[in-house]
């Protein structure tokens, strides 16, 4: 591929910028300056090979087919491109993200902290945000009001909730403390965790997903942090069998 169609692939701008870029000598592929956008390289990474390491303006790199990232959203930001009262979390990505069109693979309330995937790969992000797939997600809730162990069993038989026609049941509920849960759920229904728990009779304080599938959020990923999905954590957030367990 041509290093400025490469560039360009990459979220680096229009053909122009990219080849304005290269010709200024600000990309370097293993560690050489290359000033010519017509050189041709090897991007790897589709047939699963790691991708080409380059550097632009001395910042590294590597090719990516499609981009797969985890972000550790903090609380006041919201999952929308056209946000009505907060922020936006696509504020918290680099204009490389932006440009190749990544978008939330679900969507978490504003005031929802935790995992949120994105990715510019359309049937990635429908497969992993429909609930068809029943894709367990682990929600850490604080509770409102003190309970004691039949809420969260009651969470687990199942609760009406408007609108739909049939209970909706946790796929498991811990009770971590008298005021926390570690809530299971494998639909994706809107604010799901917080009308079932209302339903319950009670009220979510605080509400983190800490784990996708078999993903956990990365130790040491701050909130407002974000980063790449390697093949390793595409692979652990398909291996879900025992999650629920
Ligand atoms: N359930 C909710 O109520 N809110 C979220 O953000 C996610 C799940």
């Amino acid at each position: 591929m041509q290093l400025e169609r490469l560039l360009h692939a990459q979220g680096f701008g229009s053909r122009k910028d990219c080849r304005a870029l290269i010709r200024a000598g600000y990309v370097s592929v293993a560690g050489e300056v290359c000033d010519d956008p017509t050189e041709e390289f090897d991007p790897g990474s589709r047939d699963g090979s790691p991708g080409l390491e380059f550097t632009v303006d001395d910042q590294p790199w590597r090719f990516r087919a499609q981009a797969y990232v985890v972000l550790h959203k903090p609380a006041g930001y919201e999952c929308s491109q056209k946000p009505t009262f907060h922020p936006s979390v696509f504020t918290l990505l680099p204009p490389q993200l932006l440009a190749r069109g990544v978008q939330c693979v679900g969507r978490l309330d504003q005031d929802t902290t935790g995992l949120l995937l994105l990715s510019d790969d359309g049937q990635f992000i429908h497969q992993w945000s429909s609930g068809k797939k029943r894709t367990p997600k682990v929600y850490e809730v604080t509770l409102k009001h003190a309970v004691e162990q039949d809420f969260a069993d009651r969470l687990v038989a199942g609760v009406e909730l408007n609108d739909e026609p049939v209970p909706i049941a946790a796929a498991a509920c811990e009770l971590l403390s008298p005021t926390t849960l570690r809530l299971t759920i494998c639909e994706g229904k809107y604010h799901q965790v917080k009308r079932m728990v209302g339903a319950a009779g009670n009220r979510v304080e605080v509400l983190h997903r800490s784990r996708v599938g078999g993903l956990d959020l990365p130790a040491g990923l701050a909130p407002g942090q974000w980063r790449w999905l390697e093949a390793e954590d595409l692979a652990r957030l398909a291996d879900y069998a025992d999650a629920t367990s």
